[in-house]
């Protein structure tokens, strides 16, 4: 099954929006994921590897031909775990419903372990990053992808109701415990908790529309409809705390759609850190 038919697949099926949500954004950024698996030059034959906050199962789903011994995807999430079971139930994956924090496996099992985009929602707690040491073998190989939103340039600057939605999204996912600013916090952390040998490798997805037609217009729409699922997994959360009024929601969404659409000469760079370490 191709990453299209991945997620045709899951929005033929009687999912939940927010498993919805998920896919799209599992199926818009799953070609960066496997760039960023192809450059690390790891070997996955044969290995016992964990993929922490699996979401959906993107990457079980991308790594399930790569003659790996067996892959496990742990999320919190039971409705997440149920789709992804669906999606992929390769002989040589499982998923375990469980907490990051908590993760019922014995030590030293793991030859890798992939943390993918969940480090903003955890922020730096000891307690996730003991267990993952505790869970990785010696040597083990520990891949970590996160986001720094004071990597993000947009020219021209953002209309101001835009501005004002990704601002209350970042103090909202503060407020749930997470952090927006956080590769760049990650090496230090992983070196208080005696992790080695740490690599990193920021790397930047660029778009640019000008005058004479966009470098990518697929790209452009992809910028817009990340943005958008990833707001909608959390819009009512977001709307019962009071946070931001609906009508400043929308706004704020649909002005960075005009943005994204009319402006020309625009420029989105955002940039992600992959970062890798050993125990
Ligand atoms: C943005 S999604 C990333 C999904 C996937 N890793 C990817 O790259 O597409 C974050 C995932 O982490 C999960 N998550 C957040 N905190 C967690 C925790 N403490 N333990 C396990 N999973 C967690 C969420 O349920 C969600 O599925």
């Amino acid at each position: 099954m191709s990453c299209g038919q991945f997620f045709n697949t899951a929005l033929s099926q009687d999912f939940s929006p927010d498993v919805r949500y998920m896919a799209y954004q599992s199926y818009l950024t799953a070609p960066h994921l496997l760039h960023q698996i192809d450059n690390l030059g790891y070997s996955f034959y044969g290995k016992t590897v964990a993929d922490i906050g699996t979401g959906v199962g993107i990457l079980p789903y991308l790594l399930k031909e790569r003659n790996l011994s067996k892959i496990i995807g742990i999320d919190l999430d039971k409705d997440f775990l149920k789709a992804a079971r669906y999606l992929n139930n390769n002989e040589n994956t499982a998923y375990i419903n469980a907490d990051g924090r908590n993760i019922p496996v014995k030590d030293s099992v793991f030859d890798s372990i992939f943390v993918r985009y969940v480090f903003q929602h955890t922020g730096m707690s000891d307690i996730f990053l003991s267990e993952i040491k505790r869970t990785i073998k010696d040597g083990g190989l520990l891949i970590i992808a996160d986001i720094e939103d004071d990597m993000n340039i947009f020219y021209p600057d953002l209309p101001e109701s835009s501005k004002k939605l990704f601002r209350i999204y970042s103090e909202y996912q503060k407020l749930k415990g997470g952090d927006r600013l956080i590769s760049k916090k990650l090496p230090a952390f992983l070196l208080s908790h005696g992790f080695k040998d740490i690599k990193i490798r920021p790397y930047t997805l660029v778009f640019f529309k000008g005058s004479e037609g966009s470098s990518s217009p697929e790209a452009l729409k992809n910028a817009f409809l990340l943005v958008q699922n990833e707001l909608e997994l959390v819009k009512n959360d977001i709307l019962s705390r009071k946070l931001i009024a609906s009508i400043e929601f929308h706004k704020g969404l649909n002005d960075y759609f005009k943005f994204l659409n009319l402006k020309d000469d625009l420029l989105i760079s955002k940039t992600e850190f992959l970062i890798t370490c050993k125990k």
